[in-house]
């Protein structure tokens, strides 16, 4: 399936298992639109369904990932709209940087190579993984221009980087850089920006490798994990184990423990099951 020129402010390709999904206003530093948020919509949802795309990546074309929120046609043109309409407005952008996002099929990764700003701290925190670029710029700069941060920003900031840190960046709007990011947990990796794209490949390719139903249930059982108390996660969890082996069609579990335990093919401490199905 190709979807070339399909979205106005997105390209997606797709490429040996990975969905490349690119924020596509370079122009304006791919800063999220109410029409890019909509199509966001409508991109996740595609490719959910398609078989092609296994591991989804998201970047951003030019410099920048994204340099958040529209500041024009997010803000101050929408400021005159009805309120019904403003309502919309920030319901597609809640919509897919974060609930579609959070809990997605398939496994995401951030790859920020550039500009990072704001509203862009959604959608990074919602993805599974991200890996920067160490020349890529990060910034709650909200404070800057009269805001607090809104949307889930300052939710992502609490659920990935410790106390301190999140209000001196909340509270300075100062910028910080990718191994800046590294070093608070913000993003799992920074490498030179000449190397991104083949971390990011690489990283994708053992995610490949994986029994899908087991990563999502895996990563999205994490990311509940945080809601719930012990007694409920013991339940969650099991609940979700059991889901997961009713769901898996590959028998995985079944796979994994026979190539351990009787062919003596492979030590799960060190590799995965050589998937069959
Ligand atoms: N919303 C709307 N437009 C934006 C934008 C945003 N968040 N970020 C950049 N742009 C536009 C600029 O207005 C400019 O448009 P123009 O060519 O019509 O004048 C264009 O993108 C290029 O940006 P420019 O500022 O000239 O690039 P730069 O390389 O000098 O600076 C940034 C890059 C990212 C540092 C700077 O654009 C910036 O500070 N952007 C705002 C970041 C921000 O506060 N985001 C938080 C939103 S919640």
């Amino acid at each position: 399936m190709t979807y070339e020129n399909r979205w106005e402010t997105v390209d997606v390709q797709i490429e040996n298992g990975i969905a490349w999904v690119i924020f596509n206003r370079p122009e304006k530093k791919n800063a999220m639109s109410p029409t890019l948020n909509r199509e966001m919509i409508d991109v996740l949802e595609t490719l959910e369904l398609d078989q092609d795309a296994r591991v989804l990546v998201l970047t951003g074309s030019g410099d920048s990932w994204t340099a958040g929120m529209d500041l024009k046609e997010y803000f101050r043109e929408v400021d005159s709209q009805p309120e019904i309409v403003q309502e919309r407005i920030r319901r597609d952008s809640c919509r897919w940087q974060w609930q579609l996002l959070r809990m997605y099929s398939k496994p995401t990764i951030a790859m920020v190579n550039g500009w990072c700003f704001g509203g862009g701290f959604s959608p990074l925190v919602a993805c599974d993984l991200a890996i920067a670029a160490d020349e890529a710029t990060f910034g709650l700069s909200e404070i800057n221009w009269g805001i607090p941060p809104g949307n889930l920003v300052s939710k992502a900031m609490a659920d990935t980087v410790g106390h301190r840190t999140s209000l001196y960046y909340i509270m300075t709007g100062k910028t910080f850089s990718g191994k800046e990011a590294e070093n608070m947990g913000l993003v799992n990796k920074s490498v030179p920006l000449a190397q991104l794209k083949a971390e990011v490949t690489e990283l994708a390719n053992i995610l490949l490798e994986k029994n899908p139903v087991v990563l999502r249930t895996a990563k999205n059982g994490f990311k509940r994990c945080r809601e719930l108390t012990w007694d409920q996660n013991e339940d969650y969890l099991y609940a979700k184990l059991d889901q997961c082996n009713h769901r898996d069609t590959e028998g995985g579990r079944q796979e994994g423990l026979k190539q351990f335990l009787d062919e003596k093919s492979i030590k799960p401490g060190l590799q995965s099951y050589k998937r069959t199905g």
